[in-house]
């Protein structure tokens, strides 16, 4: 496995890859990496002849008030899961090589960016799809992986590579979960034990939602209400609670179609955790 710390070599690399007529895969990450990740990396590799992994925190995405500098950092321990992954190379740069003096130059979505998660973090969305649309220029991947846990953040990046014409398949990839439930996130090393408990009511809330739906309701305030009354219970601060359209993210009075997409977010104590899931699954 080779790891790269300047875009040059990163480029240098995959354009090698593509001459000779292999088809490129990158994984963008922030480091710290879990299961999660490394379900990107397996599917990445199904699907390409060569799997690059980018490691980066970027701190375009953080607000100002953010966790920026308390992010957990692992390098070496990451680098020996990529490894054990078969990864084939690692794209780990200095924030100074991502954005040198003088970066004038930032992407948006407009209006997926705005709501749900966007709408509690400006300006979130904009370093996501900057720094992005970067790692898609530097490597020029014929596909890339991303995982459902961002739900926003995928149909934002899958809109971002159609309407710029990257020419990057975009392969969003499932939730994959502790054993009891909770979605398996870097942030979730911020929980004392009694909070990684009180963070079962995010996907408990879904997963009462969605019992909800099989027994017939389809009303958006009564599902929310079910994910509601789980936060309540665990003493989890909402953030939102949300029911929309799968790719547009618009608002859904009611769930009458099974792709209907409902997204929470909350604070245990002072950690920001997001879920969601397909109702009608
Ligand atoms: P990060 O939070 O490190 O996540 C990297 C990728 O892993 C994202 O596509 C995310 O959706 C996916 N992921 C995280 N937890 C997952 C889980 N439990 N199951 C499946 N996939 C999971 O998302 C980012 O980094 C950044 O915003 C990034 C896209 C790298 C841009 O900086």
């Amino acid at each position: 496995m080779r790891v790269v710390r300047t875009p040059a070599e990163l480029t240098e690399w995959t354009e090698t890859a593509r001459r000779q007529g292999r088809r490129v895969g990158l994984v963008p990450t922030m480091g710290f990496l879990h299961q999660g990740h490394l379900s990107l990396m397996v599917a990445c590799r199904e699907r390409a002849d060569v799997t690059a992994v980018s490691i980066f925190v970027n701190p375009t995405q953080f607000g100002p008030t953010e966790d920026l500098a308390r992010y957990p950092r692992d390098l070496e321990g990451d680098l020996e899961k990529c490894r054990a992954a078969k990864v084939d190379t690692v794209f780990a740069p200095e924030a100074g090589a991502m954005y040198p003096p003088g970066h004038r130059t930032f992407v948006e979505v407009t209006g997926l960016q705005d709501g749900l998660c966007g709408g509690r973090r400006p300006g979130h969305f904009r370093g996501v799809a900057t720094v992005v649309t970067q790692l898609f220029a530097l490597a020029r991947p014929h596909v890339a992986v991303f995982g459902e846990k961002d739900w926003q953040q995928l149909q934002i990046l899958r809109r971002l590579a159609v309407d710029l014409h990257l020419g990057v398949e975009v392969v969003g990839m499932p939730i994959i979960r502790e054993p009891d439930g909770l979605a398996m996130s870097s942030r979730n090393a911020y929980l004392s034990p009694p909070e990684r408990t009180r963070a079962l009511a995010l996907s408990r809330g879904l997963a009462a939602a969605r019992a909800r739906w099989a027994a017939g309701e389809r009303g958006a305030e009564a599902l929310r209400e079910a994910v509601r009354a789980e936060l309540g219970a665990a003493e989890v601060r909402e953030d939102y609670v949300a029911l929309v359209t799968p790719d547009t993210l618009e608002d859904l009075q009611r769930a009458d179609r099974a792709d209907a997409r409902l997204l929470v977010a909350g604070f245990v104590g002072k950690t920001r955790l997001i879920d969601n899931t397909a109702i009608g699954c």
